[in-house]
């Protein structure tokens, strides 16, 4: 059986990655939130008898994110499919969150993101196969959510796969790697964000999120961007990214939320 790894497995895109590959793939679950990922493994051992491992980490700093170095790089139990999912956001404006809050989300987001996207693609090519899809967000195409660092790292990591897919090494591999875009998607990101639940482009199902993405990626797409809604959206971005960002980019004002204040979680 082949193996995945998950990040951010807890909860919203990352568990919908677990339910959707447990039928095909063993698995590694990762997040802070322990309990619940025991929970989701034995809900996917008892409903298709998957190998459900689970891997406690806090992404933010080096050495939270060590254990998930480590598995990646193992060479003895190799991961093939790495879904490089956890992150989270702020409802405040850059210009007014507090600093560290803002490097906070920078390290999930951006730094461990690329730290372990770079360390499967290292594996991967050492054995010649692997796939990795890197989860940003509609926001990282162009300015979009303006006063934000959550545009910033989202276009890191959108950045950093293009960058990588058209390498020679990976071109003339069969190592994939693959950025997932979402628009809107009903998860416990905008309440740990202190965001309102509302949107203007409409919400799309994580189920459809996640078997699109699987789809584009055995299509062997850089880039994902499920609904055709959110295509379009993308498009509009590129066209007038400027422009564009002044009608759609909004400071929402709010406080951060509880979590954040107390070290950084949201
Ligand atoms: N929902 C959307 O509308 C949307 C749109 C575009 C992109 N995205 C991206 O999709 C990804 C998943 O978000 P989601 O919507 O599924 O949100 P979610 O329901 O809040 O899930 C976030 C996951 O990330 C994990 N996580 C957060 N901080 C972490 C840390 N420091 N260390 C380890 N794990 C951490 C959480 O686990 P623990 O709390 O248990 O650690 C949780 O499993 C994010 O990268 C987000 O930027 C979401």
């Amino acid at each position: 059986m082949p193996v995945a790894l998950i990040t951010g497995a807890s909860s919203g895109i990352g568990e919908e990655f677990a339910r959707q590959l447990a039928p095909t793939h063993d698995l590694v679950l990762v997040a802070r939130d322990v309990a619940k990922l025991e929970r989701l493994g034995e809900q996917l051992y008892d409903a298709h008898g998957t190998r459900v491992g689970v891997l406690a980490a806090d992404v933010s700093t080096r050495a939270g994110r060590e254990p998930v170095l480590a598995r990646l790089s193992d060479r003895i139990h190799p991961i093939d499919l790495l879904v490089n999912n956890a992150g989270m956001g702020y409802s405040t404006g850059a210009s007014r969150n507090p600093v560290d809050h803002e490097m906070y989300m920078l390290e999930v987001n951006a730094v461990a993101k690329v730290h372990f996207s770079l360390t499967a693609v290292q594996a991967m090519l050492a054995r010649g196969k692997g796939g990795i899809i890197n989860v940003s967000s509609i926001c990282g195409i162009a300015p979009a959510w303006v006063d934000s660092l959550y545009g910033t790292s989202t276009a890191t990591v959108l950045r950093h796969t293009e960058e990588m897919a058209y390498s020679k090494a990976l071109r003339s591999s069969d190592v994939k790697i693959m950025a997932l875009c979402p628009g809107d998607v009903a998860t416990d990101f905008n309440r740990r964000a202190g965001i309102p639940d509302k949107t203007d482009w409409g919400w799309v199902d994580v189920q459809v999120l996640v078997r699109v993405a699987l789809a584009d990626l055995r299509k062997g797409k850089v880039v994902s961007i499920p609904t055709a809604r959110y295509k379009f959206l993308s498009s509009l971005m590129k066209i007038f990214p400027n422009s564009w960002s002044k009608m759609y980019g909004y400071d929402l004002g709010a406080q951060p939320p509880e979590e954040a204040r107390a070290g950084g979680r949201g």
